[in-house]
């Protein structure tokens, strides 16, 4: 099923308050905090979209049988970073969809190249980092460098691990609606404004 960035607000706006992992946000707060300061960045607007719908595979993922208790810590990849994918490809241009698809290789090549990032990462983020694959060897490293849109993905990365402060004012989802609708392929912005959720 293809989502449109109205079925997407629309999704933000209904699951986004849950909880976001381990962390002391919720998905939605991390997605706006991820956005705004993409924004604030001055990036291009398919990095602002890409910031703002990085984590929806969360949201896509199907609920735990058992819910687990908030601490307790994830047991395996999730994979959340490729979920999103299928539903994004119709509507979005590689621009949105490569940071996206890179967000958690990024973290492993950040770990790679930049000394003291790993300190950096909050605790969740860390134990993710080893069911992730770990730091990247050398190699590793400069194959992920060499990808179309692989800075955009560490720029998001660095957004995305800043994106957690409780409390934080932001923009609400109705201001990234006409961001969407910019970035959206044509076909597939025509929802967008009727009935956003904000
Ligand atoms: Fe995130």
């Amino acid at each position: 099923m293809a989502l449109n960035p109205h079925d997407i607000l629309d999704m933000l706006a209904t699951r986004g308050p849950a909880q976001y992992g381990r962390e002391a946000v919720s998905q939605l707060e991390h997605a706006l905090q991820c956005a705004q300061l993409a924004e604030q960045a001055g990036e291009a607007p398919a990095t602002v979209v890409a910031a703002l719908l990085h984590d929806l595979g969360h949201l896509l993922a199907p609920a735990p049988k058992a819910p687990s208790a908030p601490d307790t810590p994830q047991a395996q990849d999730d994979l959340h970073q490729y979920l999103a994918l299928p539903f994004l490809r119709p509507a979005f241009p590689d621009a949105v969809l490569e940071p996206i698809r890179l967000h958690v290789d990024a973290k492993r090549y950040l770990c790679a190249v930049d000394p003291g990032y790993w300190d950096t990462l909050s605790p969740a983020s860390k134990h993710s980092l080893e069911l992730q694959g770990g730091v990247y060897s050398v190699a590793e490293a400069a194959r992920f460098a060499d990808q179309p849109l692989a800075q955009e993905a560490v720029r998001l990365r660095r957004y995305d691990d800043l994106a957690k402060v409780p409390g934080l004012p932001t923009p609400d989802l109705a201001h990234y609606a006409a961001v969407l609708q910019a970035v959206a392929l044509p076909r597939a912005d025509a929802a967008v404004g009727a009935g956003t959720a904000g």
